[in-house]
């Protein structure tokens, strides 16, 4: 373990604002405690841990010892309530229970039987995660989506995609295909695989991440909740692969349904080979639903922004987000424009009069800081987090047809 010093500069604010500094060749960053200030000397801790992670402790001259986080990347850090990232470990009985290596979700709300699936977070003999580690628990934007896709009105919205698809097309090809990019450990996929389940529409679902690590919890969480989605007659086939972002699988087969929960954590960088993947796998009338945790959203339009380009086009699922259980849970009803828009007059309604209770003080999303956060019970912080929590559809507006038409009749004239 070695020491390095940082003085808190002018601009900070102590308890939202988070330092960077470059260590080993690694960037780590620190919350800023919020009881130091402007111009205190932080001590930082810096060394391996005993998972070889590079940990950074703070304490103000040299004071305490509290470890402010696992600096790895750009993860697993607490800085303000947009900046703030954390898994579900051990959440409200409702909805999620769990111990160390395993994790419970509740799917099935309204008209549908419901089912518990057992998520395994661990196992034994594992060996080291190629990736940044998010895969290995549940995270909150994956029980929304999870839950809200065994909802009536998602349920509806797949049958009607899916007899979209068999009147277009011939029996054999009317499978639905779907994919789920950075799985995790497969919370949306296999929520997806309950839904077309109780719809009797034979699938195929392709649940990916990052790794063979990723993938071997991934496989045996599909073994551990096979009955989620088995049935006599119809079938939905579950099954695991490595897809890196940026990369394609090997015959670039197009999916009627692409899902991705709580992806655009990992910097701006992650988005043009996210995109990739997305527009080479999903079928020119296919769907993409994504849950979106906003943490940055300056930096998180960028991927909303990029899609555009690309013809991708993606607006909020109403179907669902306006429904009632899902306006109480994920109260916002912006659009990604109009989401942490500082000019925004709804946006900013939004944020200063939506309350969570925190020890029976109801606080704003503007109000709540980082040591709220830290005293937030279990159900405080599900809330606390679920008001940032977006559900969006993204479909190809195509745009390129238009345009050829045009230039077909410039040549016509010639
Ligand atoms: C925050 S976790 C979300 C997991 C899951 N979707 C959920 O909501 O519980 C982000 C996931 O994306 C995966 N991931 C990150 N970067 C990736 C990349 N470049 N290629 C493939 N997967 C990636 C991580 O391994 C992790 O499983």
């Amino acid at each position: 373990m070695a020491y390095i010093t940082i003085q808190i500069p002018p601009d900070a604010t102590p308890g939202v604002d988070t330092l960077t500094f470059q260590y080993q060749g690694q960037e780590l960053e620190i919350s800023i405690p919020y009881d130091a200030q402007v111009g205190d000397v932080l001590q930082i801790q810096v060394g391996a841990n005993d998972d070889g992670d590079v940990a950074a402790c703070d304490g103000v001259d040299g004071g305490s010892d509290n470890i402010d986080g696992i600096a790895k990347g750009e993860i697993g850090k607490k800085s303000s309530p947009l900046d703030e990232m954390d898994g579900v470990h051990d959440k409200d009985e409702t909805t999620v229970t769990g111990s160390k290596d395993d994790t419970s979700v509740a799917l099935g709300s309204g008209t549908n039987p419901s089912f518990t699936l057992q998520l395994v977070e661990s196992r034994p003999g594992m060996t080291q995660n190629e990736g940044d580690g998010t895969n290995a628990m549940v995270w909150p934007s994956g029980i929304v989506l999870a839950q809200a896709l065994t909802c009536d009105a998602a349920m509806e919205y797949m049958n009607h995609m899916f007899n979209r698809k068999s009147a277009a097309e011939s029996s054999d090809t009317s499978f639905l295909h779907c994919m789920e990019l950075g799985s995790g450990l497969g919370v949306c996929g296999l929520a997806l695989a309950r839904a077309l389940k109780l719809q009797n529409i034979e699938a195929r679902i392709l649940l990916t991440d990052l790794g063979e690590t990723a993938i071997e919890l991934l496989k045996e969480n599909i073994q551990r909740n096979q009955q989620a989605f088995t049935s006599d007659d119809r079938t939905v086939n579950v099954e695991a692969t490595s897809l890196i972002w940026g990369e394609t699988l090997p015959n670039t087969e197009k999916f009627d349904v692409i899902l991705g929960s709580d992806l655009l954590y990992n910097t701006s960088e992650s988005y043009e080979p996210l995109l990739q993947t997305i527009t080479q796998h999903l079928h020119q009338d296919g769907t993409m639903v994504l849950a979106v945790r906003w943490r940055k959203p300056d930096l998180e339009k960028q991927f909303f922004e990029k899609a555009s380009v690309l013809g991708l086009k993606f607006v909020l699922w109403k179907d669902v987000m306006e429904t009632p259980q899902l306006r109480t849970r994920c109260p916002c009803q912006l659009s990604w424009k109009e989401y942490g828009d500082s000019e925004c007059e709804a946006f900013k309604t939004f944020f200063c009069e939506t309350k969570v209770s925190i020890s029976n003080n109801a606080k704003s999303l503007a109000e709540i800081n980082e040591s709220d956060m830290e005293y937030m019970s279990d159900t405080e912080y599900t809330k606390f987090e679920e008001c940032q929590i977006q559900l969006y559809v993204g479909k190809f507006v195509n745009i390129d047809k238009t345009a050829a038409k045009k230039r077909s009749i410039g040549d016509i004239s010639s």
